[in-house]
């Protein structure tokens, strides 16, 4: 049956997972880390993943963000499946969709903050100049000043680092934004200043974001928390009255 014109059907989520599984090693030592993954963000949602050490959160979204093969399931971003395309298009999808911050930041320490954030930029092949323009900028809004730009990571707290690995994940204006744990080494100041921002970004852009975090004191920033638990979403909860921000 074909639905009246007036009733609009739901968009597609942006990243979809739907069984999902993955095991480490074999034999003995196998470790089943996902067994069996459902998950569905939207376009404008701010998802948070929630679980014990050792449930499968940064197995989880490593598949998601296509830096680790799953062995069984489907996972999509935007539609595309990482595992069905060769190396080069998954380079270009992660270097157009999807932003990521790792649970440990991987900064380029030989970088300032401001090249830093203008990598992925220069890797997508933009101009020097217009990448550090666009990076300081985008630093700018941070609340980075011109010497703290300048600043090499080591010089950096771990606030201050926390928030270039932010700025680099969404320079390049992606749709989609993984973050493993942003806030786990901060102060309760300086993790409310980065879901802040990530929260913003998600009102302005209406981007997908996916943050795995421990923090109770951040489940406020999310629409909606999904439990993991031993390798398994086991439930999905609303979250009441989602803190909203200017959007950046
Ligand atoms: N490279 C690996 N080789 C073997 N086992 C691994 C590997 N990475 C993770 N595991 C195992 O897979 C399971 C899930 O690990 P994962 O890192 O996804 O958990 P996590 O929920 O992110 O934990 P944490 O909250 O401590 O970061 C754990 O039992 C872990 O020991
Ligand atoms: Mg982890």
């Amino acid at each position: 049956m074909v639905a009246p014109a007036s009733v609009r059907l739901p968009d597609p989520p942006v990243i979809f997972c739907a069984g999902v599984t993955k095991t480490y090693g074999d034999g003995a030592l196998a470790v089943a880390a996902l067994r069996g993954v459902d998950l569905e963000v939207h376009a404008g949602e701010l998802m948070l993943l929630a679980g014990p050490s050792g449930c499968g959160k940064t197995t989880l979204v490593s598949i998601i963000a296509g830096l680790l093969a799953r062995d069984g399931g489907r996972c999509q971003i935007d539609g595309l499946d990482f595992d069905a395309l060769t190396a080069r298009e998954k380079t270009r999808l992660r270097g157009r969709s999807l932003g990521f911050v790792f649970q440990s930041l991987h900064l380029l320490a030989s970088l300032t903050a401001v090249e830093n954030v203008a990598a992925p930029l220069l890797i997508a092949g933009v101009r020097q100049s217009t990448a550090l323009a666009q990076a300081a900028a985008l630093l700018g809004e941070f609340g980075f000043d011109r010497r703290m730009q300048q600043a090499r990571p080591a010089r950096l707290s771990g606030g201050q680092q926390q928030r270039v690995a932010l700025a680099r994940a969404m320079v390049h204006d992606p749709r989609v934004i993984v973050c493993d744990e942003p806030t786990s080494a901060l102060d309760g100041a300086s993790g409310h200043a980065v879901m802040d921002l990530l929260r913003r970004s998600v009102l302005s852009r209406r981007r997908a974001l996916l943050v795995v975090t421990h923090d109770p004191r951040i489940f406020n920033f999310g629409d909606r928390i999904a439990h993991m638990e031993d390798g398994r979403i086991t439930r999905v909860e609303n979250l009441p009255s989602p803190h909203s921000p200017r959007p950046l």
